[in-house]
């Protein structure tokens, strides 16, 4: 089915604690602060925006590494956001993850084959030894690794290899949804191109659903069919990709797009600065997060939070000016 949705979020929130002295005021990171979006079946949906505006928070909420204080995580139409923490490991599945330093997330001490045979261990106990021996070498082939590098360990590989090795442990139990985060920021450009056309492949042959997280929109404009831009923990504006690159509508998405290098001059923007820091998510702006950064701020925007309105058949953003 083409439109099924297979991860629906709503309203959902995670403050982290600041403070662990229970003498001091209370107050909380709002890494993640009242997000909502659905990503369809088979789709890459891009999450994007600048350092410390709850990217991976969102990621972890949906994959339970995180429990969200409030909202749903749904995962074909089941909320899980209330579950038992023995429950959510069947949900683990269908779920994986794909880190940016695969080198952090692959055990130094253990052969490449050992990687991939673990989790196949653990699900498929039952499962015959050369089964699992034939899915590994046919998944690792699928990746780029050829057979004999099976019996290497993780550091005798380049960043590149790495990753793929990371995808292809991410791919072992044939998940539904992979939750990327920032899976090329690690790598030089030349091959980041390489591991997202890899990833593109394996989408198509194994209908992958992504959320991909990365802070770089041109990573993000390589992959995705839909954008999702975040500001200190909310997300600002939702859109086809297209319309994202092409017809920008929150001044944020405007002001991100224009830092991107354009070598064409006959489709250069107008150059946006943001002024001033990104402010903290323990005490962010009232009213819209973003007035204080803003060059279309108007009164209202001190006082008011926007809404994430819908303006064309899917575009949504969360603006006064609109
Ligand atoms: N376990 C935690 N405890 C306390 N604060 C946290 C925790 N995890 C994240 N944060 C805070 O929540 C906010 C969002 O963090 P998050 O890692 O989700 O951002 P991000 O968009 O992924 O950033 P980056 O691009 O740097 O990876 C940050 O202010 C961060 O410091
Ligand atoms: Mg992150």
């Amino acid at each position: 089915m083409k439109d099924e949705v297979l991860i629906d979020i709503k309203d959902v929130k995670k403050h982290f604690p600041l403070s662990k002295k229970w003498f001091a005021e209370k107050k909380y990171v709002k890494a993640v602060d009242g997000v909502s979006f659905s990503i369809k079946k088979g789709e890459t949906f891009g999450l994007v925006g600048e350092s410390g505006c709850g990217k991976s928070t969102t990621g972890r909420l949906i994959n339970g590494l995180i429990k969200a204080d409030s909202g749903e995580i749904n995962f074909k139409g089941k909320n899980l956001a209330n579950i038992s923490e023995k429950d959510w490991k069947k949900y683990r599945k269908p779920m994986q993850m794909v880190f940016q330093d695969p080198y952090a997330s692959l055990s130094p001490r253990m052969k490449v084959k050992d990687i991939l045979l673990e989790p196949l261990k653990i699900h498929y106990p039952k499962m015959p030894n050369d089964e699992k021996k034939k899915l590994i070498t046919e998944l690792m082939d699928k990746c780029g690794i050829s057979e004999f590098h099976l019996e290497k360990y993780p550091h005798e590989f380049s960043g590149g290899q790495r990753q793929r090795i990371g995808i292809a442990r991410s791919l072992i139990l044939r998940p539904e949804l992979i939750i990327a985060d920032e899976p090329v920021s690690a790598l030089d450009v030349s091959i980041q191109s390489q591991i997202l056309n890899l990833m593109k492949d394996l989408q198509e042959e194994f209908g992958l659903t992504y959320l991909f997280i990365s802070h770089d929109l041109s990573v993000v404009e390589h992959i995705s069919d839909r954008v999702g831009v975040m500001y200190l923990g909310n997300l600002v504006e939702i859109a086809r990709k297209r319309q994202i690159f092409e017809d920008p509508k929150h001044p944020y998405t405007q002001a991100l797009l224009s830092s991107i290098p354009q070598p064409d001059p006959k489709k250069k923007r107008e150059t946006i600065v943001l002024t001033g820091e990104i402010p903290s998510a323990a005490n962010p702006p009232s009213g819209c997060k973003f007035h204080t950064r803003c060059p279309a701020a108007m009164e209202i925007c001190r006082k008011i939070v926007p809404e994430l309105k819908q303006l064309g058949r899917e575009q949504y953003t969360a603006c006064h000016l609109y």
